[in-house]
C-alpha cells in the first residue's frame, strides 16, 4: 500500500479554507478533516460544563475533564457533509456561533487541550490521504506534508465573508462584531506560546483576498497534482 498524502492547509480564520479544502478533498477522494471544529467541539463542551465564568475560562476544571471528551467526524449520506460529534451529539451547527467563536482562542491557546487533539489528527492522517485544515497543521501536527499551504485575505474581506455566512442562517451578529472578532483571534493565534500560527517556509503563499473561489480551487489543485 502507497503511503497516503497529507494536505496541510493553514492561515487566519475565515480565509475559506474549509470550503476550498472540502472542494479539493471531494475532488481528489480525500478525506477532509476540520481541525477548528474539533477546538470547537472542547469550547462548546466547556461552555456545556461551565468552565466559563464572569473571570473567563477556568483552565483547571477544563483540563480536568478532558478525559471525558470524546470527538468524531460523522459522515451523513443525506447530505454529503461530514458532521462533528462530541460525545455522541452532532455538534456541528452549534459550534460556528459568536458564543463559541468568541472563546475558542482561549481553549485552543491550553498545551493539554492541543496534545489531545493533535494524536487525534494524526491517528487520522495514518490511514487515509487527508486534506486537514487550521493553525498548525503543517507546522506542528504534519510537518512531513506532502503539500503545506498558508492562506490569508484581508481582515475587512475575511469580516465581510464571515457576515453573509453567519446572515444567511439568520444570524444578526453586526460586521463590526465579527470583525473585532476576527482580529482578536488573529493576534490570540499568532501570539499564543505554543504552536502559534506561522507559516512555514515550505509553505505556499494564497492571498486570496482578490481571488474568485474557482481561481483558487484551480490553483491549488494544480499545485497539489
Ligand atoms: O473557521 P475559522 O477560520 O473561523 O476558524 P476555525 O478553523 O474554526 O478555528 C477556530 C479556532 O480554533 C481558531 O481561531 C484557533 O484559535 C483554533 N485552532 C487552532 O488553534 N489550531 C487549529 N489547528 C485549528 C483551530
Amino acid at each position: 500500500m502507497t503511503n497516503p498524502t497529507i494536505v496541510a492547509i493553514d492561515g487566519h480564520s475565515s480565509t475559506g479554507k474549509s470550503t476550498v479544502a472540502k472542494r479539493l478533498a471531494k475532488h481528489l477522494k480525500f478525506i477532509y478533516v476540520d481541525s477548528g471544529a474539533m477546538y470547537r467541539a472542547v469550547t462548546l463542551f466547556a461552555l456545556k460544563k461551565g468552565c466559563f465564568d464572569d473571570n473567563g475560562l477556568n483552565e483547571v476544571s477544563l483540563i480536568n475533564q478532558l478525559d471525558d471528551i470524546s470527538i468524531d467526524f460523522k459522515f451523513d449520506n443525506d447530505t454529503q457533509k461530514s458532521q462533528i460529534m462530541l460525545n455522541g451529539e452532532n455538534v456541528e451547527d452549534s459550534i460556528r456561533g459568536m458564543e463559541v467563536s468568541q472563546r475558542v482562542s482561549a481553549v485552543a491557546a491550553i498545551p493539554e487541550v492541543r496534545e489531545k487533539l493533535v494524536a487525534l489528527q494524526r491517528e487520522m492522517g495514518k490511514k487515509h490521504s487527508i486534506i486537514m485544515d487550521g493553525r498548525d497543521i503543517g507546522s506542528v501536527v504534519f510537518p512531513d506534508a506532502d503539500i503545506k499551504f498558508f492562506m490569508t485575505a484581508s481582515a475587512e474581506e475575511r469580516a465581510r465573508r464571515r457576515y453573509e455566512e453567519l446572515k444567511a442562517k439568520g444570524d444578526a451578529t453586526s460586521y463590526e462584531e465579527i470583525l473585532e472578532n476576527v482580529k482578536a483571534r488573529d493576534h490570540m493565534d499568532s501570539t499564543r506560546t505554543h504552536s502559534p500560527l506561522v507559516k512555514t517556509d515550505d509553505a505556499i503563499l494564497i492571498d486570496n483576498t482578490n481571488l474568485s473561489q474557482d481561481e483558487q480551487f484551480e490553483k491549488m489543485l494544480k499545485m497539489i497534482k
